[in-house]
């Protein structure tokens, strides 16, 4: 009896070609030997085992292709696949050419995913890989959708939290109440379920960013926080993301209370403070991280008295410093003499520079025809951009789009970030894109006015209630600091290794 050879002609060969003289015919495989060939009792065994091995290679390949997601497929076969898990299938990475050569040039090409990873799974480099201090269960999109998991972002606490019972802080992170917080407001109840109603009708619509920020838990990003200080440097805008920084990491802190001065430097401290007026803080947490706050309103003041100090207030090489100014600045050539000011002193110190990360100016939403606060008159009024809901479509690509000609200013980010972006950009820094996500976030512009008598509903138009823009921004920074990896182990490589900024602080990495 002639053993059965199925051969390799299987991957080669259809069987209309195997008869073609010369090609395939049997007995002249890949190996060229002499072996009998395919016999009439071989061919319908071979066919399915052939087959089979296609079959096993293509399931193979969705496995690699979708990890986790194909996964649940095989295992849940019979079993009703979940909206959720299904949806990655049919979704189409979004390639971004601008992007695509922007890591071309050397920077990282994580980019082109656009937020579109597995939150499982997240792309984050070997070197960054670091066990998490503490356990956070991730929530299902369809518990956060039914409303029976509430994102850690926007107020979720994991079971068992101790820092969250904290009389000082733990109720206002909670966002379970209305109290007043450095002038911004707790949402009232009503808006955070419309927030929420936001974002899960995007993610519901293919939005994957908006899908993988309300599945965020504070471990995805605390392989980038610890062991160093990530800096929020700005105006009163980042002054309140400083107080969503403070919540979504409140169960890291080191001590209860977390607060600290950045550095024992009065001198240094003091003349930072020159364009703000606010004494900069810190939160200290656990494994040497913190999170500080430098308030610094405009670019120019940045390049005179905090840059040239950042070693007196203890920033070092390897922090990364969050940046942001733009809205306290109303006049174009200010704006670009403020502008050159900060480009200058990083580009002529650059190897003194810590990571610097830009993010983008924030939507606001006057009673202007383009919503911006030039031109804005007393008594304010917040509204929709354009006075119209509808008048700025975000698609669940994240791309926003008008047919309004006089909003094609808003659709190419305002034109603060028009003058701001491409120059920072040029610098080497990577912008955090937070632009196209505020424009639609215009009902939780409120703010304790002291103008009218600081009276929860007068109008500002420019800073929102938490949590709102400021907690989103977390996952912005968590997806800008995964798609500028390359970029990050590139400034550290060589650098020394992570001094402790405090006694007893962890030495890690
Ligand atoms: C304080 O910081 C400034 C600015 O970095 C520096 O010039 C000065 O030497 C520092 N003073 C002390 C006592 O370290
Ligand atoms: C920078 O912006 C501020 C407004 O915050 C403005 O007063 C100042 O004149 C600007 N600086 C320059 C150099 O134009
Ligand atoms: C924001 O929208 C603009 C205009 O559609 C688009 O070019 C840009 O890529 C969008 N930004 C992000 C981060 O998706």
């Amino acid at each position: 009896m002639k053993p059965f050879a199925p051969e390799r002609k299987w991957l080669s060969c259809s069987a209309g070609r195997r008869q073609h003289p010369g090609t395939c015919q049997p007995g002249r495989g890949a190996s060229g030997g002499g072996g009998g060939g395919v016999t009439s009792r071989g061919t319908p065994l071979a066919y399915a085992l052939g087959g089979a091995l296609v079959l096993a290679l293509a399931l193979l390949g969705l496995c690699l292709w979708q990890g986790a997601v194909a996964r649940e497929w095989l295992v849940g076969v019979g079993r009703p696949l979940s909206a959720e898990a299904f949806a990655p299938l049919l979704r189409r990475p979004r390639l971004d050419f601008a992007r695509l050569a922007a890591g071309a040039r050397g920077g990282s090409f994580l980019g082109v995913l656009g937020g579109r990873f597995d939150m499982e799974a997240p792309p984050l480099r070997e070197e960054l890989r670091a066990e998490c201090p503490l356990a956070f269960l991730r929530p299902s999109l369809a518990d956060v959708a039914a409303g029976a998991a509430k994102p850690y972002l926007f107020g979720g606490q994991r079971p068992g939290c101790v820092n969250c019972n904290d009389p000082a802080k733990g109720r206002w992170c909670a966002y379970d109440s209305e109290l007043s917080h450095s002038g911004a407001p707790i949402c009232p109840a009503a808006e955070q379920a419309t927030l929420m109603a936001h974002f899960n009708g995007r993610a519901a619509a293919g939005d994957a960013w908006a899908a993988n920020m309300l599945r965020m838990t504070p471990c995805d990003l605390w392989p980038f926080l610890r062991g160093r200080t990530l800096w929020l440097l700005g105006d009163s805008i980042t002054q309140e993301s400083m107080r969503a920084s403070e919540c979504f990491l409140q169960e890291f802190w080191g001590a209860v209370p977390p607060w600290s001065k950045p550095s024992a430097n009065e001198s240094a401290i003091a003349t930072s403070k020159t364009a703000g007026g606010v004494d900069p803080w810190c939160m200290e947490l656990v494994q040497g991280a913190r999170v500080c706050h430098l308030r610094s309103n405009n670019g120019a003041s940045w390049a005179d008295h905090v840059l040239p100090v950042f070693d007196g207030l203890g920033v070092r090489r390897d922090d990364i410093v969050l940046a942001n100014f733009a809205l306290w600045i109303n006049k174009e050539p200010e704006l670009r003499a403020n502008l050159t000011a900060f480009a200058d002193y990083v580009a002529a110190h650059a190897e003194e520079m810590p990571f610097i990360v830009w993010r983008d100016s924030s939507a606001q939403h006057f009673n202007t025809p383009d919503g911006d606060y030039v031109g804005v008159s007393w008594p304010w009024s917040c509204r929709a951009i354009g006075d119209d809901p509808e008048a700025m479509q975000l698609a669940p690509d994240g791309t926003l789009s008008s047919d309004r000609p006089e909003l094609q200013v808003i659709v190419q980010g305002g034109w603060r970030n028009k003058i701001l972006s491409p120059v920072v950009a040029g610098l080497g820094v990577p912008v955090m894109e937070t632009w196209n996500q505020t424009v639609p976030l215009w009902q939780y512009n409120h703010h304790y006015n002291p103008t009218c008598g600081d009276r929860y509903d007068c109008g500002d138009c420019t800073h929102t209630c938490h949590p709102s823009m400021y907690e989103m921004w977390l996952y912005h920074l968590y997806e800008t600091l995964l798609d500028s990896q390359d970029a990050l182990l590139a400034h550290w490589a060589g650098r020394p290794q992570i001094r402790p900024h405090g006694p007893g602080a962890a030495n890690t990495l």
